[in-house]
């Protein structure tokens, strides 16, 4: 009889665990309209969207119900912001399936491209995020340091799709020759919804103020709507919306032509042969007939919507390295918050943005020799820092492998805070870098 019992409660614990097993299918993304993702007790995560049926598990209902209790739970990196409607859960879905998928020749890849999906690149520590992949930039630089562009612009494609009549190779007059690593998109939308006037309130092109920053907003042309606008995105700050962005990604990362980028492009390729490797030479991006919209329209929903990261434990080594920061200038150029402009959707309007940048161009020694749009070839836009403690490794180039290095090449605009932190004593040095990982 005793040994019925046990091979009953066994078996009542393997069904369990199927069960289990069942609900933490695609664990990666929660419903944060109220969000399940942690167990309170055990602080393990649990339910979750199941990916594939499309369904919410069970908790959603019972964490809604928990939320009474005013219980704060950590937001799971590549889950949506809290709050959105279920029509925006629905926008940031499709668009985060559009995001991850793999697309083919025959759905119009390429001819030349870097990767089958935006997640290729975009995936650390969850979708959305960053990756070690880098890109290479190329140009021609003459003698009196005039920069051209060859034909096809300056981003160089590693891939094309078969026959390769299209395979881009660098042309042997380019002699600058850059790299880039990804920048994660937790937070885009809160970003995007900062007002081009608190970046320009910001800048001080002649350094009026004589502290040795002169930080430039990016005056570019929006392509979406033609309008001038603050360019924010990218290490050039190249565009300043996200529906722009992830157009010129689509086509240029992955060779499929849109609505804002309705021709293919590769450098150096001559577009008769890329005309005669491309073997869908009709826009590729299209409407889809179920929902109306396009692969641009889905992406640029999923970013907008993804939620920033939390940041890690605070320790007290991380409040002394707060204050360092602080006190040595960082927050200069890395300003610790932005807010958003009004806006009649409350996701966006007038809230905080804990970036760590003031989203300004600046020369602090490590410009590509590559100009784009409003940037010189000598200026990089202050990176976020928000989420760092995900990113390996620094750098646009990714060329510092460790976070002091990142800082000891901070030069020219940020040679004084630079300096200020290589003579910090190593105990001062390890707060700063333990407040840094905190992010
Ligand atoms: C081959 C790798 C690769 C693929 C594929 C890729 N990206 Fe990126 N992404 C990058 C790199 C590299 C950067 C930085 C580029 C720069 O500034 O020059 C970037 C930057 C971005 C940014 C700017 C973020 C910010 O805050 O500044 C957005 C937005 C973005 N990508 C969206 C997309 C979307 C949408 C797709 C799919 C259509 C996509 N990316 C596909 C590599 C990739
Ligand atoms: C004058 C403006 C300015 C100041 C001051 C400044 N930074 Fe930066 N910081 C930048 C820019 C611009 C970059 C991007 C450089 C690049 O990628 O080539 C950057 C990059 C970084 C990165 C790498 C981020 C990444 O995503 O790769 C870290 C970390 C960083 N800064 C920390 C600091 C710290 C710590 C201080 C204070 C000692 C500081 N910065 C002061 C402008 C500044």
């Amino acid at each position: 009889m005793k040994s019925f019992w046990i091979i009953t409660s066994i078996l009542f614990l393997c069904i369990l665990q199927m069960v289990g097993d069942h609900e933490y299918r695609g664990d990666d993304v929660s419903y944060t309209g109220g969000t399940p993702g942690f167990d309170e007790t055990t602080g393990e995560r649990r339910g979750g969207w199941d990916q594939e049926s499309d369904v919410y598990s069970e908790d959603v209902k019972e964490v809604q119900d928990s939320k009474l209790l005013a219980v704060r739970r950590p937001v799971i990196p590549g889950s949506p912001i809290r709050g959105l409607t279920p029509t925006e859960f629905e926008r940031f879905r499709l668009g985060r399936e559009d995001f991850l998928e793999v697309e083919t020749a025959e759905e119009g890849l390429g001819p030349a491209y870097n990767g089958t999906s935006c997640g290729g690149c975009h995936s650390i520590p969850a979708v959305g995020g960053t990756s070690t992949i880098s890109e290479i930039r190329a140009g021609y630089k003459d003698e009196l340091g005039n920069f051209t562009a060859l034909y096809g612009g300056t981003l160089f494609h590693l891939l094309s799709t078969p026959p390769h009549r299209a395979q881009v190779m660098i042309p042997p007059e380019a002699n600058i020759i850059a790299r880039r690593v990804p920048i994660p998109l937790f937070g885009a939308g809160l970003v995007e919804a900062i007002p081009d006037d608190t970046i320009i309130s910001l800048e001080d092109p002649e350094d009026s103020n004589q502290d040795g920053i002169s930080g430039r907003a990016a005056r570019i042309i929006d392509i979406g709507t033609t309008f001038p606008r603050i360019g924010r995105f990218g290490w050039k700050s190249q565009h300043a919306t996200l529906l722009a962005f992830g157009a010129d990604a689509y086509r240029n990362e992955m060779g499929i032509t849109n609505a804002l980028f309705p021709h293919e492009l590769a450098l150096g390729v001559d577009p008769e042969v890329l005309k005669l490797a491309d073997p869908r030479p009709a826009l590729e991006d299209v409407r889809e007939r179920t929902t109306g919209l396009r692969g641009i329209d889905n992406f640029e929903s999923f970013m907008k919507f993804l939620a920033p990261l939390e940041r890690g434990p605070i320790t007290s080594s991380v409040i002394k390295g707060d204050e360092i920061f602080k006190i040595i200038g960082c927050e200069n150029c890395h300003i610790r918050q932005l807010k958003t402009g009004p806006s009649h959707n409350p996701l966006f309007d007038r809230k905080a943005v804990n970036l760590f940048s003031d989203l300004l161009l600046h020369d602090i020694g490590t410009g590509d020799g590559i100009p784009q749009e409003a940037a010189l070839s000598t200026e990089i836009r202050t990176p976020s820092l928000w989420g760092l403690r995900f990113r390996r490794p620094f750098l646009h180039n990714g060329s510092a492998q460790s976070l002091h290095d990142a800082i000891a090449s901070h030069k020219n605009e940020a040679l004084s805070s630079g300096q200020q932190f290589l003579s910090l004593t190593s105990e001062q040095k390890s707060d700063l870098l333990s407040f840094l990982n905190s992010l």
